[in-house]
C-alpha cells in the first residue's frame, strides 16, 4: 500500500487545527508536513507535553520545518538523529518507538514514499520588537552559514534535483512581491532564490505569509489549507 504525503501552513500551536474533520482524511501511515511556525513546542509545561502526546497519537506522522516563531532552545534540546536520509529532532515516538512528531532540520533532503523532499526552515520575525529574547524570540530563527553550506552540499549530492521543496519563507523574487520591504530577511530569501535557480523541483511549498495561494514558478503559499503534495489538491472540507 502506498501512503500519501500532505502539506499545510503555519499552525502556531493552534489546538483547533487538529480537531477539524479535515484531519480525519489523513490516514495511518500518511505524513503531514507543516511549513514552519509549528508552535506546539513553545512555553513548555504539562498542558503542552500532554498536547504533544495527543499529536503523537494521531494516526499519521506529523513533521515540520521550523519557522521564525519557534522556541529554538527547546527544539535544539532534542538529540539530532537521522530519519529517511536527513537530520531531525524526534519530538515524540509511538509505542513501537517509531518517530511520530518530527522536526525536519535545515538543508536536508528526505526520501518519503519515494519522493525527495528538500527542507529549509527559518525566517525573520517582523514582530520581533514586541517579543523577548529567549522567551518569545530567538536569534536562531535565521539560518547560519553552516546550515546554508550543508544545504548546498546535499543538493549537489542529489544533482540539484528533488521532487518537492518545503521552506517557511519564500525565495526573494516572490517575497519582494508580497513584502517589498523585508531587508532583515533578505539574506535567507536570496539564498532560497539561488536554490530556485539551481535546483529542479516539481512544487515548492512555503508558509510565513498566512495566506493560501498558488503562485508562479510552481510555488504554493499555505496557511490553513491542507494539500496533497503530489496532486496539489486541497483536501479541506468547505466551511
Ligand atoms: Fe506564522
Amino acid at each position: 500500500m502506498r501512503f500519501m504525503i500532505f502539506v499545510t501552513g503555519d499552525t502556531h500551536g493552534d489546538r483547533d487545527r487538529f480537531r477539524l474533520n479535515d484531519i480525519k482524511k489523513i490516514s495511518s501511515g500518511d505524513t503531514l508536513i507543516v511549513c514552519g511556525d509549528f508552535g506546539y513546542i513553545f512555553s513548555g509545561g504539562e498542558s503542552e507535553e500532554e498536547y504533544l502526546n495527543f499529536l503523537a497519537a494521531l494516526p499519521f506522522c506529523l513533521v515540520f520545518v521550523d519557522g521564525n516563531h519557534e522556541n529554538f532552545d527547546r527544539l535544539e534540546s532534542y538529540p539530532v538523529e537521522m530519519w529517511n536520509g536527513g537530520k531531525v529532532h524526534v519530538i515524540r515516538r509511538d509505542g513501537n518507538s517509531n518517530p511520530k512528531v518530527i522536526h525536519l532540520m535545515r538543508g536536508q533532503i528526505f526520501e518519503i514514499e519515494g519522493k525527495k523532499i528538500f527542507t529549509f526552515g527559518g525566517g525573520y520575525s517582523i514582530d520581533k520588537n514586541r517579543r523577548m529574547r529567549g522567551y518569545s524570540w530567538w536569534e536562531r530563527e535565521m539560518p547560519t552559514d553552516a546550515e546554508m553550506n550543508e544545504a548546498i552540499c546535499n543538493l549537489k549530492e542529489n544533482d540539484y534535483a528533488v521532487d518537492y521543496i518545503i521552506t517557511h519563507t519564500a525565495p526573494e523574487e516572490t517575497m519582494s512581491i508580497f513584502h517589498p520591504f523585508h531587508e532583515e530577511e533578505k539574506r535567507l530569501n536570496n539564498f532560497l532564490e539561488w536554490i530556485r535557480e539551481s535546483t529542479q523541483y516539481q512544487q515548492w511549498f512555503f508558509g510565513h505569509l498566512h495566506r493560501d495561494e498558488d503562485f508562479w514558478r510552481n510555488q504554493t503559499v499555505l496557511w490553513s489549507e491542507i494539500r496533497n503534495i503530489e496532486t496539489n489538491q486541497v483536501i479541506n472540507i468547505a466551511r
